[in-house]
């Protein structure tokens, strides 16, 4: 059964703390926290404090997306205030498996992601230390946008690489009630999700609809 991980980017940040309980009651799986440097990436979002404080209003596991120059300054902070899993950019970073091990080594699960342009190939050389792949279905940065089409193809030809180890695919960026399908059909086990999720204010709903039921 597909996961939905609803991105707090798209919530009002004023109300983080219930937001994240009101997602919990709602049926969310994980909570993503889109980790946003402005240099990575044209915006700037939230730093761990954000974490901490909402870590009192939910047992939700907390799934990490640093977009962001130098991951390995931020790992120690993140996993620090309650990250479950960290996922860095394999575009930043000059050695993934000094990230990878570091990561590890705070206790979280680490995830690669790959912008929509990075050959899915990249990864082939970390499948045996990583826990999780990102697809990015839109260019990272801001959310509410178009879902690129080509995704599902990236999202099968690295469920082939990835084989049967036990890495979990997880797909971010433009899912929606069309777009979900989609990429559960293609093999994903995670769906991040911020516009669909936190549009009409009905997140149990939104959420099952997600998950296809
Ligand atoms: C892009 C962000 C978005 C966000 C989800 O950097 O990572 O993909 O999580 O945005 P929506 O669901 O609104 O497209
Ligand atoms: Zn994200």
């Amino acid at each position: 059964m597909v996961k939905i991980a609803p991105s707090i980017l798209a919530a009002d940040s004023a109300k983080f703390g219930s937001e994240a309980a009101l997602l919990e009651t709602a049926g969310a799986d994980l909570i993503h926290f889109d980790v946003m440097d402005g240099h990575f990436v044209p915006n700037l979002t939230f730093g761990p404090k954000i974490l901490k404080d909402m870590k009192k209003h939910t047992d939700l596991m907390f799934d990490v997306h640093l977009m962001v120059c130098d991951p390995l300054r931020f790992i120690p902070w993140f996993a620090d205030a309650g990250a479950d899993i960290i996922t860095f950019h394999i575009e930043a970073v000059e050695n993934c498996r000094e990230v990878i091990s570091l990561i590890h080594r705070y206790g979280c699960k680490a995830g690669i992601s790959l912008k929509p342009h990075t050959e899915v190939s990249a990864i082939a050389p970390f499948c045996d230390e990583v826990d999780l792949i990102l697809v990015m279905s839109v260019e990272p940065g801001f959310g509410g946008q178009k879902f690129i089409e080509s995704t599902p193809k990236k999202i099968k030809q690295i469920k082939d690489i990835i084989g049967n180890r036990p890495i979990l695919t997880e797909v971010d960026g433009g899912i929606n009630m069309q777009t979900a399908p989609i990429c559960i059909d293609a093999g994903a086990d995670i769906l991040v999700a911020g516009t669909a999720v936190f549009a009409n204010g009905d997140y149990r709903r939104n959420i099952l609809a997600l998950k296809g039921e």
